[in-house]
């Protein structure tokens, strides 16, 4: 059994950290990995019901999730969080805290973003009924060192997939799994 360690997601809305964060949590299953996901998306629907996008509220957001995971972390789990979190100081001061923590960057180029706009939400940002949109009219800090780097427009969710696992595997922070995988 493998410690437990915190995989952390951050890019900007629809940039694919969902998306990755499900993917790769289901083959850490598979692997016998006890693996909990917390999305920024279902996390604001209850721990964090109520907060908004304010610098402040953003923070507490992510420091929640980051105290969530901590816990998970040192019991074992692979805690995994996909959310924007665009402030590089408090998703550093979340690094601090940890003794096992891997970042990946989920990058894609914001007129990509806008094409796909899988919610709806970029061009109703555009278009100023959404105030504070990351990325549009609110800042996305990127990170400046992350153990890893997605280009999600440059290759398949699958490739993706394939690159983190081995990156975890290379960070000792999971087993090389051969055949079958
Ligand atoms: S974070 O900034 O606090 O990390 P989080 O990941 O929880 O953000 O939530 C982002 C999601 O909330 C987006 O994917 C989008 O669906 C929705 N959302 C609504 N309003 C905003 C906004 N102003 N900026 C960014 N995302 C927003």
């Amino acid at each position: 059994m493998s410690e437990g360690f915190t995989l952390w997601f951050t890019g900007l809305s629809g940039a694919g950290k969902s998306t990755l964060a499900n993917l790769v949590a289901g083959e850490l299953r598979r692997r016998g990995h006890r693996v909990e996901v917390l999305d920024g998306d279902e996390v604001r629907t209850n721990l964090s019901k109520g907060l908004g996008f304010s610098k402040e509220d953003r923070d507490t957001n992510i420091r929640r999730i980051g105290y969530v995971c901590k816990l998970l972390a040192r019991n074992g789990v692979i805690a995994i969080s996909a959310a924007i979190s665009p402030y590089r100081e408090v998703r550093d001061e979340i690094r601090r805290q940890h003794e096992r923590f891997f970042e990946v960057y989920v990058k894609c180029p914001l007129d990509t973003l806008v094409e796909r706009d899988v919610k709806g939400l970029y061009r109703k940002a555009l278009k100023g009924e959404i105030a504070n949109f990351t990325g549009v009219s609110d800042p996305y800090e990127e990170p400046f060192s992350p153990e890893l780097v997605i280009e999600s427009n440059r290759e398949t969710p699958q490739q993706s997939l394939e690159r983190l696992l081995q990156s975890l595997e290379q960070a000792g922070l999971i087993f090389a799994q051969g055949a079958g995988r």
